[in-house]
């Protein structure tokens, strides 16, 4: 290991988080029902400019009345480059009171974007003595907020999780597509012709880079790596196949923007009982192998080591972390 120690930020479960327009106040308490662990409560993109005073009301009306049970709420203010969002952190920030957990930072370009935010919230939290510390949530969905990555990630100690926008992504990339995330038929390979002359051609995931590098960034912080929105929600096949390749690579969740994508997440996000047998034998395994002195040992035909202690650690706390929550 090295002697710089990652701190790791407030534990949370996050498998779903469910994207709620602030303008529609009768979703409101179906979400609240639901079975997403995080809600984002919407200011920004799903509202339309004359619906931003009035959904930023219903925010904090709901903050107050809704009865959120044990989820974790957050609050998608609009961009730093826009005259709501000072507003949106003053209002949510004074009048919201202590249900509020989080706030999403949307389009987020360097580390200044978050210490802007940070002074502001650093401020009012303290005029308005609130008790429980606000951590941001922040949307990576630019060139420049990817080109940043890394000082957005360690850019404060309210930072807890990075999400990646793919909708803004594609668009502040130029990406060729109007879709909102999964693969495009236009992003493959063709394999070289067999004896017969035959070709196939095997899709790519063209956000591969891009959640990855998030990932690395969310990790080597502390941070939670959330991967964002899949807008077609008549396709849950795709939605599972998206979210199970960003499981892959290391998010910890995924968004919902309609509720039938939220039992999608929970299901490719709780890591399945065999996994977690599998990692569980694995420490019993290892365990014994110290015991008799030595650093690796074979199961099922495989090797593990010390490493893989650390691989099944990590699976067993989620699972553990899951059960618990
Ligand atoms: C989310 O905000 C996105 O742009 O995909
Ligand atoms: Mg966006």
């Amino acid at each position: 290991m090295s002697f710089t120690i990652v701190e790791q930020t407030t534990p949370r479960l996050n498998r779903c988080e469910l994207s709620v327009p602030g303008s529609r106040p009768e979703m409101f308490e179906k979400a609240a029902a639901s079975a997403a662990d995080v809600i984002f409560l919407d200011l920004e993109d799903a509202v339309a400019p004359d619906d931003k005073e009035q959904a930023r009301k219903n925010i904090i009306q709901a903050l107050h009345d809704v009865d959120w049970g044990d989820k974790t709420i957050s609050v998608r203010i609009n961009g730093l480059d826009t005259h709501y969002c000072y507003r949106d952190v003053v209002d949510v920030m004074e009048q919201g009171g202590e249900r509020l957990d989080l706030i999403m930072i949307p389009k987020a370009g360097n580390a200044k974007d978050i210490y802007a935010i940070d002074m502001m919230v650093t401020q009012i939290e303290a005029a308005v003595g609130r008790k429980k510390r606000i951590g941001f949530e922040m949307i990576i969905e630019t060139a420049l907020g990817m080109a940043n990555v890394d000082e957005i990630a360690a850019a404060s100690p309210r930072n807890e999780s990075l999400h990646f926008g793919v909708a803004d992504y594609a668009a502040s990339t130029k990406a060729r597509t109007t879709q909102i995330g999964g693969p495009n038929p236009a992003y493959a390979v063709l394999t070289d012709p067999l004896d017969d002359g035959s070709r196939a051609t095997h899709w790519g995931d063209m956000w591969h880079y891009a959640v990855a590098r998030m990932v690395v960034a969310a990790r080597a912080n502390g941070l939670r790596p959330i991967d964002g929105p899949f807008g077609d929600f008549s396709d849950p096949d795709g939605f599972a196949a998206q979210a199970s390749r960003a499981a892959v690579l290391g998010c910890e969740g995924k968004w919902a923007i309609h509720p039938k994508q939220i039992p999608l997440a929970n299901e490719v996000f709780t890591p399945s009982l065999a996994e977690v047998d599998k990692a569980r034998r694995i420490l019993v395994a290892m365990e014994e192998a110290q015991k008799s002195g030595s650093g690796a040992v074979a199961l099922d035909g495989r090797l593990i080591d010390i490493a893989s202690v650390r691989q099944a650690e990590a699976l067993v706390a989620q699972a553990d972390a899951i059960s618990n929550g």
